[in-house]
């Protein structure tokens, strides 16, 4: 592969944009096709493809809604409406939001670890393809990815988990970028 310095400059910046900074259109129907190709292009220790990819788009953001503010009015009988709002906006006001759900299978020598870092590549593949066909994305996961009921009402298969929920937009704004850890701190050089 030919040197890059377009793709170099983009990883060396790539931001998140956050969810209420992601505003229409959202990717049209071609487009949304090329994420998901990119999305599904992702190192797959023995081709087992374990992870699943669910849309929530339109009024389904807001059926996703409903359905968050219910759970979460069961479980907190006490929660006051500003909180039952806020679930009911979770997926708003990003104009799509695609679910990453790991589906890993049984298999003699690919540990289903591994099976679930290849989902988490997904999630992140997605938001790199986001970012190529110009939009922003943001790669959250929230409470209802680790409550099976809720994951379940948002289309997960028992024994599957949502890696994660990756809102996708136009950027309505630039982060500033955040700090990051330091090389020296992640690196080091092996001896024996
Ligand atoms: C697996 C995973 C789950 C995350 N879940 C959340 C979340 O629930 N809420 C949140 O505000 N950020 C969450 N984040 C972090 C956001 O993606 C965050 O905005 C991002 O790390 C910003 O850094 P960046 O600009 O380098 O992408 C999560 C990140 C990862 C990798």
């Amino acid at each position: 592969m030919p040197a890059n310095p377009e793709l170099r400059d983009y990883l060396l910046t790539r931001r998140s944009v956050t969810k209420p900074f992601l505003a229409e259109p959202g990717p049209n129907e071609d487009e949304l096709k090329q994420l998901f190709t990119i999305a599904n292009r992702v190192p797959d220790h023995g081709k087992l493809a374990p992870w699943r990819m669910i849309v929530y788009a339109g009024d389904a953001r807001l059926q996703v809604g409903e359905i968050l503010a219910r759970k979460f009015k069961a479980d907190y009988p006490d929660a006051t409406a500003e909180q039952l709002e806020a679930e009911r906006q979770q997926f708003l006001p990003a104009p799509l939001t695609v679910g990453v759900l790991s589906s890993p299978v049984d298999h003699f020598k690919i540990p289903q670890f591994e099976q679930l870092l290849a989902a988490g590549n997904v999630a992140f593949n997605l938001a790199h393809g986001a970012n190529a066909l110009g939009f922003g994305a943001h790669w959250v996961t929230r409470w209802f990815a680790y409550d099976d009921e809720a994951a379940a009402a948002l289309g997960a298969r028992p024994g599957e988990r949502f890696v994660g929920f990756v809102h996708i937009g136009t950027p309505e704004t630039r982060l500033e970028d955040r700090e990051r850890p330091s090389i020296d701190d992640i690196v080091s050089i092996w001896q024996s």
